[in-house]
C-alpha cells in the first residue's frame, strides 16, 4: 500500500460501487461496537462516562475528519445530514458507521477507539432538530429534466444508463439537496473524490485525459468520456498532470431556477429500491 492508494480509498469505493463490481468489505478494526448486555440490564454506553473534554476534543476530530463531508454543523455537504442520526442509529450505530464505513463512506482508519467515541459524543450533540434542507421541488417533474438533458448518457440508475460518471441510484441517501444545487451548476469545483481528471504525455507526444482510476507507483489507469480504460507505465510517460477544475461532467448552470428545484427534487428522491 502507497501512500496514494490510501489517498484515493474513498474514491475507489465510490467507483468500484460504481463499476458494479463487488466491493471487498473492509475489515471492522479495534474493538467492536459494544452491544446491550445479552438479557441482563443494558451496558451503558461508553459515550455515558464522556466529559465536557471529551465532547470538546469530538469537536475538534469532527471539523478535521467529518466536516469536509458533512459540513461543521453536521448539515450536510458530500456526505448526508447527520441531525437526527441518533435517534436512528444509536451511539454504536454511529460509532460502528465511522469505525468501519457505511454505504458510499469509507471507514475512518486514523482515529482510536477512544477518539471515535468522542466524536460520537460530539455527533450526539447535534440533535433531531437543527437546519434540515428538504429539496424544494417536484421529482416527477425533475425525472423530465433528467431526461431531456443526457443525464442518462453518462448516469446509471439501476440498471438503466451509462457508466463514465457514478451510478446515482441511491444518490439520494448520500447527497443532501444543496451539494447538488453546488454540484450541478459548478462539477468541477468539488468532484466527488476518485474523479479527478489527469492529463498523461508520454515520451512520444500522445496525450491522453481521462478519470484516474487507480496508480501505484509503476502504472496509472485512466478512463475517458467514452467508458475505454487506459492503462500506462508511468517510465514511458513524460508528463502527467492532474487537471484541477475540470470535469468531463457538464454544468448545468444554465437551467431554469424550476427546472433545476426539480431535478435536484428527482435527484434527492434516489434512495434504492426499498
Ligand atoms: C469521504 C467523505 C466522508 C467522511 C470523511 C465522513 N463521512 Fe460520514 N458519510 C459519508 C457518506 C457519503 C455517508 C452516506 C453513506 C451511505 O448511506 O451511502 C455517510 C454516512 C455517515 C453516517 C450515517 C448517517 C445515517 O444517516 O445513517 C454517520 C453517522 C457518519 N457518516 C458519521 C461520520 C463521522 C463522525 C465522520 C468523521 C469521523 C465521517 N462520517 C466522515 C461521507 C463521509
Ligand atoms: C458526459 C458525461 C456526463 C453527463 C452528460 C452528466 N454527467 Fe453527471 N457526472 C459525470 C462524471 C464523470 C461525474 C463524476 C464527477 C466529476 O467528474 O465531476 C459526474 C458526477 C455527477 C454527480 C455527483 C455524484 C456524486 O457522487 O457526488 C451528480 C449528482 C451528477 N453527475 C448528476 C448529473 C445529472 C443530473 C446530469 C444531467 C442533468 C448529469 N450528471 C450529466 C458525467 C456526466
Amino acid at each position: 500500500m502507497n501512500a496514494i492508494r490510501s489517498l484515493c480509498l474513498a474514491g475507489l469505493l465510490l467507483i468500484v460501487s460504481g463499476l458494479g463490481l463487488s466491493r471487498s468489505h473492509a475489515s471492522p478494526q479495534g474493538a467492536p461496537p459494544p452491544n446491550p448486555a445479552p438479557g441482563g440490564a443494558a451496558q451503558e454506553s461508553p459515550t455515558a462516562k464522556l466529559t465536557p473534554d471529551d465532547i470538546a476534543n469530538g469537536k475538534q476530530i469532527f471539523a478535521a475528519q467529518c466536516a469536509g463531508c458533512h459540513g461543521f454543523d453536521g448539515s450536510g455537504q458530500l456526505g448526508p445530514n447527520l441531525h437526527g442520526v441518533l435517534a436512528r442509529r444509536g451511539d454504536a450505530g454511529i460509532f460502528a458507521a465511522v469505525r468501519n464505513g457505511t454505504g458510499a463512506m469509507p471507514p475512518v482508519m486514523s482515529l482510536n477507539d477512544q477518539r471515535v467515541w468522542q466524536v460520537v459524543g460530539f455527533v450526539r450533540t447535534l440533535g433531531d432538530t437543527g437546519p434540515v434542507e428538504a429539496a424544494k421541488g417536484d421529482p416527477e417533474k425533475g425525472k423530465t429534466v433528467y431526461d431531456a438533458n443526457g443525464c442518462v448518457v453518462c448516469h446509471a440508475i439501476g440498471m438503466t444508463g451509462g457508466g463514465v460518471g457514478p451510478q446515482l441510484t441511491t444518490i439520494g441517501r448520500s447527497r443532501p439537496p444543496k451539494y447538488f444545487y453546488e454540484f450541478l451548476r459548478d462539477p468541477g469545483k468539488n468532484p466527488p473524490a476518485g474523479y479527478a481528471l489527469v492529463r498523461v504525455v508520454s515520451k512520444d507526444g500522445h496525450e491522453t485525459t481521462g478519470i484516474r482510476v487507480s496508480e501505484d507507483t509503476f502504472t496509472i489507469v485512466l478512463r475517458d468520456v467514452g467508458g475505454h480504460f487506459y492503462s500506462f507505465d508511468k517510465p514511458k510517460l513524460k508528463t502527467i498532470e492532474p487537471q484541477p477544475g475540470q470535469t468531463v461532467m457538464p454544468s448545468y448552470g444554465n437551467l431554469s431556477a424550476t427546472d433545476m428545484d426539480n431535478l435536484v427534487a428527482y435527484l434527492s428522491s434516489l434512495k434504492g429500491a426499498q
